[in-house]
């Protein structure tokens, strides 16, 4: 059954800035994408051009009929040196929210989206000396431009950083192929301390952080076994937001445990470009456990595929949206969702894996809007959650 929605509803797509903004220069990410011998097959370099054509990005999305906009404020351009704030890439920043009034398009503003400074990954990172008093230094700089910011959200999925961060001291040669490790502990609990720290930073601002939801699901007789997983890997970040504003919902794919862990999908699994299995009722089963755990509003703040099919692309979305129906249709607080991704973008190390609504050319940066992204915006328009196909 469609399920229509308030008017209030936030109807969108999201982005981060190292992703799509191009030429990141000052940030962690930067340094290993053009080491020698990086692990990571591909560059971001000029990304999708959007520090320049964001003005273009949402025209686009404001004509497709979308009422929000996620985006992120990069550490790295606007502390490039311990201490040392530019006031370009604050009022840089601050163009983008009053662009995003102007067209009347919600701001969504993501203040840290996996990406540092390169300064504060040689000083330890998060688990370094002066990590919360650096990262709340970073917030406090920020803050005065989020006037009108109905929603900021701290920390992209601290649970997926933790967990790279795990790989990492492990001595991993890749940072992105194979299972993840459980998280690293003492990074878990300085992200969980800087996020908290950081709120308080933002007093009037409405704020909450992002989770990466994994959809664990225990084959018979490994229910205790998936929720140690689950605990480890999302739960713990989900149940440090139970005071927060709101918390950004994030989901794609499920992991199916038993009793030796992670159990690989049938060989014969539909699967996207990234090899996730495709699983459109993650995102209902996340929001359902997200509600399970902590009574917040919630914000779908990322949910999409990696296809070069288009209509897979709607097809996915639209058995997401329907799950999501039926999660508001039970009374669960949603108040909106924000597709991944506006633009086909930098997949933290390679440019084949494309989750844009709109393809973006990679020698002119011409912007091409998908039949998905239209069908998408009508939904938009209509402001009804589709039933199921
Ligand atoms: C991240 C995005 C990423 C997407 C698809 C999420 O983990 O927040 O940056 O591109 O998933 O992998």
């Amino acid at each position: 059954m469609p399920v229509p929605v308030s008017s209030s509803f936030l109807w969108g797509a999201a982005t981060s800035p190292h992703q799509v903004e191009g030429n990141n220069t000052a940030s962690d990410l930067w340094a290993i994408e053009n080491m020698a011998g990086s692990p990571l097959p591909e560059r971001s370099g000029d990304a999708c051009d959007s520090y320049h054509r964001w003005r273009e990005d949402l025209d686009i999305l404001r004509d497709l009929g979308l009422n929000a906009y996620r985006f992120g404020i990069e550490w790295a351009r606007v502390e490039p040196a311990p201490g040392h704030v530019s006031r370009a890439a604050l009022d840089h920043y601050r163009r983008m929210i009053e662009g995003c009034l102007e067209r009347g398009v919600t701001p969504v503003v993501t203040l840290h989206h996996f990406t540092s400074p390169a300064w504060f990954r040689h000083g330890g990172g998060w688990t370094g000396p002066d990590a919360i008093r650096q990262f709340t230094g970073y917030v406090r700089a920020v803050r005065p431009i989020l006037d009108g910011v109905p929603w900021v959200c701290t920390i992209n999925e601290p649970n997926m950083l933790a967990m790279v961060a795990a790989r990492l001291h492990s001595g991993a040669p890749n940072l992105v192929a194979g299972a993840l490790p459980p998280p690293d502990q003492r990074v878990a609990e300085a992200l969980i301390a800087a996020h908290h720290a950081a709120r308080g930073e933002l007093d009037a601002v409405a704020s909450g952080w992002t989770i990466a939801n994994q959809t664990f699901q225990a084959v018979p007789g490994a229910q205790e076994h998936a929720e140690q997983w689950a605990w480890a890997r999302e739960d713990q970040f989900i149940d440090a937001a139970r005071d927060d504003d709101f918390i950004g919902v994030q989901a794609y794919t499920r992991v199916v445990i038993g009793p030796d862990g992670p159990v690989p999908a049938d060989p014969a699994a539909r699967r996207t470009q990234i090899g996730w299995e495709f699983y459109p009722g993650a995102l209902e089963a996340a929001v359902r456990h997200t509600a399970s755990r902590i009574s917040v509003p919630i914000l779908v703040t990322e949910n999409g595929i990696a296809t070069a099919d288009d209509d897979e692309r709607r097809e996915y979305t639209h058995q997401a949206l329907a799950g999501l129906g039926r999660a508001v249709a039970d009374g669960l607080d949603v108040r909106g969702y924000l597709h991944w991704s506006l633009l086909d973008n930098y997949e933290w190390g390679s440019w084949a894996h494309t989750f844009g609504l709109v393809a973006v050319d990679r020698q002119t940066f011409r912007r091409t809007v998908k039949p998905s992204a239209r069908w998408y915006g009508e939904l938009a328009r209509a402001g009804v959650l589709p039933g199921a196909c």
